[in-house]
């Protein structure tokens, strides 16, 4: 099979047809780790980045001009439509809520998004973007998975276990589920107006449906998950699903209805795709700490990654989660370089 011609190698392999070289993006690719970015952020607070087209549209570009990514992600944060939505909240640097989502009259409160009135921002960053970017560099736009948000409204801050939310859904059945309803709504009008306004992808990003055991992750996060894909289906874009630690739910996670599963370092991607089936890329999962090490070890941990995935069509090289802050931006370069060289097909 040659690869395809007309689609750039990100978007072949979001359809599983032959690419040229694997293409690579890596996740939080605008970020700390650039000065161009810290300089930026020097000036102007996060919030004020997320609300400004310009700004976005800069920093979602910065990485695509310093390195050769496949693709590019539109900079702004799964708690944007939140605020939205009407809650406060501030980022410190991860998202503190100012009043904590516990009680059903909290969550009625919450307006319907209409990402046109609500976050029109987003779009014209969007539109910004898209037009400066080459044209085989797809851009990617973004939602957070139901759970994830969920998690973030109710424990009111970052948390490494997220107990209050967990337990939270366990005691409010019934409060847990018009929340994960509502935050469903909200994402699938999010992410169509994303597309409608050029992104070429759209992502969802489970990063905390991890903490979950296979059963109630099947129970309570899959089923919002899946309303929101069969919302987007009739969307001529492909859907990345990114489930962050959930290995252990891989067999509720091949149910859905998506062209792309994104996963981290914890599992092997070439287990997984024994699970996920052929109909499936995978996207992923170099861990992070291995930008760490000297260029030699990188390329074999690399080469451990491109070996995993295996020889056929359908795999998108990326971190199995976002980039340190503390990365050196030299090992970004040298990694991009050596997967499209080591992958190269003629
Ligand atoms: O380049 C890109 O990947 C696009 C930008 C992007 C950001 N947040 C920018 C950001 C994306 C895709 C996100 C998504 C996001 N935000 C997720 C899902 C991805 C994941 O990591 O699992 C989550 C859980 C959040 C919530 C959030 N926002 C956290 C936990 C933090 C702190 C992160 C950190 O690195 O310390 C934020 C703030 C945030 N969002 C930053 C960036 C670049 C750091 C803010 C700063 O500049 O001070």
């Amino acid at each position: 099979m040659n690869a395809s011609p007309a689609l750039p190698p990100f978007l072949a392999a979001c359809r599983r047809q032959p690419t040229a070289h694997t293409p690579i993006w890596i996740m939080r690719q605008a970020g700390r780790y650039l000065p161009e970015y810290r300089k930026v952020r020097e000036k102007v607070g996060f919030t004020a980045l997320t609300r400004s087209p310009e700004l976005a549209a800069e920093v979602t570009l910065q990485p695509i001009r310093r390195f050769a990514f496949d693709a590019s992600i539109i900079f702004s944060d799964i708690m944007v439509p939140i605020e939205g939505m009407g809650v406060a909240l501030e980022y410190a640097p991860g998202p503190i809520i100012a009043e904590p989502v516990r009680t059903m009259k909290q969550v009625e409160a919450l307006r319907p998004l209409v990402p046109e009135r609500d976050v029109p921002f987003v779009m014209e960053a969007i539109k910004l973007t898209r037009a400066g970017l080459p044209a085989h560099v797809p851009l990617i736009g973004f939602a957070g998975s139901p759970f994830t948000l969920f998690s973030y409204l109710v424990a009111g801050k970052p948390s490494k276990e997220f107990s209050v939310p967990r337990a939270f859904a366990q005691a409010e059945p019934e409060i847990f589920a018009r929340l994960m309803d509502r935050l469903a709504d909200a994402m699938i009008v999010y992410l169509r107006a994303q597309a409608g306004a050029g992104a070429q992808a759209l992502m969802l990003f489970e990063s905390w449906g991890g903490l979950l055991g296979p059963n109630d992750y099947r129970r309570i996060a899959l089923p919002p998950v899946k309303r929101i894909f069969d919302g987007l289906k009739d969307l001529d874009v492909p859907l990345i699903y990114f489930a962050n630690q959930c290995g252990g739910s891989l067999e509720s996670i091949a149910t859905l209805d998506v062209d792309v599963v994104g996963l981290d370092w914890r599992v092997s991607l070439g287990a997984a795709r024994k699970i996920l089936g052929p109909a499936r890329a995978v996207q992923g999962n170099l861990d992070p700490a291995h930008l760490f090490a000297g260029p030699d070890v990188l390329k074999s941990r690399v080469d451990e990654v491109l070996a995993d995935a295996g020889p056929g069509p359908g795999h998108i090289f990326n971190l199995g989660h976002g980039i340190w802050p503390e990365t050196d931006p030299d090992a970004v370069a040298r990694l991009v370089d050596y997967v499209h060289e080591k992958t190269a097909r003629k």
